[in-house]
């Protein structure tokens, strides 16, 4: 084994585990014979789960996959989505439960019980329909975190109008490019809605998309911010003057399982973003199943807060259609964490005694920044499971989390899964797994994955290679919307009759399961291979380091070069050559000498997407003394420009 090897699988080597205490086992959802039962017989245990949505026709088949990798999932079984989410609650008698306690930037809240939501959506989908929107056309959303976000998802869900989110910091180029690609013939979006304090517009940016694109007919506006909007007559209408006016009486109707309920478009390698397509009935149940089982769903008491945006896939498959479908009461936050101060998520949880919160860890590395202090000032004492998603979170980052938002008594239960794969894939089960700091474990109950070396060969504990997943599972996506092709390509070719996720990960000594990045991430130093997330963990461990970033830069010699973006604490100083070089003595201390930094650069923020991914991409331009490419992804697109005049003034 080379020095580099024996370093990483010490690194990944974590000795703490935290088992699930034997009263949270004993009342916890699903147990440990859930994995054995669905490995005996997928179909069959898919189709018991199947059982938890309510059906207007039966399937016929559970799963027809002859046409690989285009799956069928509970062939000739219908259903309608929204009435899973809402009219079924009510018939049960749950009217009065609170879906949402709405929490809006500046203060504002609203409590909204099933029947109300019921009510809400039955008015959209009448006025959608009033508007001619028909099963089958598709209707863009470009909306602020409100409740209207909801109604209107699940008003095109209930008349069978595929939705496409777009996320309401994208521009006005990137909305126009996904109108035209699913061909949207109107837009639903809102005058704007609050970020950090202030109101954002977002009616410019559809005007803006729609000056050239006449195809787009109506715009449906909600007001929410109260600021001045341009107004096309004949083609713009308030929610409030239509919506508000309907009729609360609609008749859900049965749309096959197969029905397309929504495309949501993600990044891929090529600039073309890629919409990916979920269908009805498999993604409704991929949802509702991993709500309950991950988070230990107890729907009558239980207050689940996804602190994700809806323009996300974590806001549609948790805020809104797993939640829903189990008739669980959630908290819909508007705004960002620090606004009007640093204690808003934790007064949240304080105030609605949230028992449930699931969030990224870019976030929690936030939270780290600010300090332990400001959690410590609220009562966080009715949280019963904390979750991750989105990117690995490294150890340091998973201890402060357990530590100081789950008081070392709460479970945390990290994540992975995909846009694609529409539902989580691989995580703790919260009263049966113990638990690693920095892994996600094992793949869950029905669920099959492997990790695979380059020739597609299944690698022995204690190794790292590419993650596949080797069965078809319901929440599936479908396809790329207009674009089997590049499906078929981009995820089914380069392990053949094997699903490719995109990460590498690597199985320790007892098999579990680590995740290692995106496999474009991954970097070849000298020919040895080291993750980013690998030594980003390394730096956070550091104490003065509260973020990191790193990125391979190209390097004549080495193949790649490390180059480190950090943020250090606020106790840690501004920098300085000397944290420079103690930071990289602690990676080669860490890691080994082979994954010191070339480059270290401190800086004060990471460029990062509304969704908080850091744009590595980004970074690797600067660190290789590039022009900057597209920044409209951005979160803050004035973050790169600091970086460049923070180097600049440093050199
Ligand atoms: C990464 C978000 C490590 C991964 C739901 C994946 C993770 C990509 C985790 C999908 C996790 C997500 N640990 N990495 N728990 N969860 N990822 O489509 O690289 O926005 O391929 O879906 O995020 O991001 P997406």
């Amino acid at each position: 084994m080379s020095t580099t090897e024996a370093a990483l699988s010490n690194l990944s080597h974590e000795e703490r585990r935290f088992f699930p205490s034997p009263e949270f086992a004993a009342q916890a959802n699903v147990t440990a014979a859930a994995y054995a039962e669905a490995a005996a017989d997928r179909p069959a245990y898919w189709a018991r789960q199947a059982e938890r949505l309510s059906w207007d026709r039966r399937w016929d088949q559970v799963l027809d996959w002859s046409r690989a990798p285009f799956a069928r999932w509970f062939v000739g079984g219908q259903l309608n989505v929204a009435y899973n989410c809402l009219d079924r609650h009510v018939e049960a008698g749950l009217g009065d439960r609170v879906a949402y306690y709405f929490e809006g930037e500046p203060g504002d809240t609203r409590i909204i019980t099933y029947l109300e939501l019921t009510d809400m959506v039955c008015q959209a989908a009448n006025t959608l329909e009033s508007l001619g929107v028909k099963a089958g056309d598709r209707v863009a959303i470009y909306m602020p975190m409100i409740p209207e976000t909801i109604v209107a998802m699940l008003a095109c869900a209930r008349i069978g109008a595929p939705h496409t989110v777009v996320f309401g910091g994208f521009s006005a180029e990137a909305l126009g490019a996904r109108i035209d690609d699913c061909e949207a013939r109107i837009v639903i979006t809102a005058d704007g809605g609050y970020r950090r304090g202030a109101p954002a517009a977002l009616k410019p940016a559809v005007d803006q998309a729609l000056s050239t694109r006449p195809e787009v007919r109506t715009v449906l506006v909600v007001k929410r911010t109260g600021q001045d909007v341009d107004w096309t007559e004949g083609r713009d209408r308030w929610w409030h003057d239509t919506v508000d006016h309907a009729s609360t009486t609609h008749q859900p109707q049965p749309f096959d399982a197969e029905h397309p309920l929504y495309v949501m478009y993600t990044s891929g390698t090529t600039g073309k973003p890629k919409g990916i397509l979920h269908t009805s009935a498999g993604y409704l149940l991929g949802c509702s199943l991993t709500q309950w089982e991950v988070f230990d769903l107890k729907a009558d008491t239980d207050v689940y807060w996804t602190a994700a945006d809806i323009g996300w896939v974590t806001g549609h498959s948790y805020i809104v259609y797993g939640p829903l479908s189990n008739g669980t009461t959630s908290v819909l936050y508007e705004g960002t964490p620090d606004s009007p101060h640093r204690g808003r998520w934790w007064e949240i949880i304080d105030k609605y005694q949230v028992t449930t919160l699931y969030c990224a860890p870019t976030t929690i590395r936030t939270f780290m920044k600010w300090g332990k202090e400001i959690p410590a000032d609220y009562d966080l004492s009715s949280l019963k499971i904390i979750g991750s998603v989105g990117e690995p979170i490294n150890p340091e980052a998973y201890i402060w989390y357990r530590t100081n938002i789950g008081h070392d008594r709460v479970p945390v239960v990290d994540t992975w899964w995909q846009t694609e794969t529409g539902s989580q894939m691989i995580s703790p089960l919260p009263g049966v797994t113990a638990g690693k700091p920095g892994a996600a474990m094992t793949a869950l109950p029905g669920i099959a994955v492997d990790i695979v070396d380059n020739a597609g060969k299944s690698v022995p504990n204690g190794s790292g290679g590419y993650l596949v997943i080797t069965e078809p599972w319901p929440s599936m996506l479908r396809t790329i919307w207009g674009d089997d092709d590049r499906y078929r390509e981009t995820y089914w070719s380069r392990f053949p009759g094997r699903y490719f996720a995109g990460d590498g990960a690597k199985r320790d000594d007892d098999g579990d399961i680590w995740l290692l990045g995106r496999v474009d991430d991954v970097m070849n130093i000298s020919g040895h291979r080291l993750s980013t997330t690998e030594i980003e963990s390394a730096l956070v461990s550091n104490p003065k380091v509260a973020e990191a970033a790193v990125v391979g830069a190209a390097d004549e010699t080495t193949g790649h070069a490390i180059v480190a973006f950090v943020i250090l604490r606020s106790e840690a100083g501004d920098g300085g050559e000397h944290i420079v070089r103690e930071l990289r003595e602690h990676v080669a201390a860490e890691i080994g000498p082979i994954a010191k930094p070339r480059q270290i650069m401190i800086v004060a923020e990471l460029p990062k997407t509304r969704s908080g991914k850091i744009m590595r991409r980004l970074l690797k331009d600067v660190a290789e003394d590039r022009p900057v490419g597209d920044v409209t992804t951005l979160a803050d697109s004035g973050v790169m420009d600091a970086i460049r005049a923070g180097i600049a003034s440093s050199a």
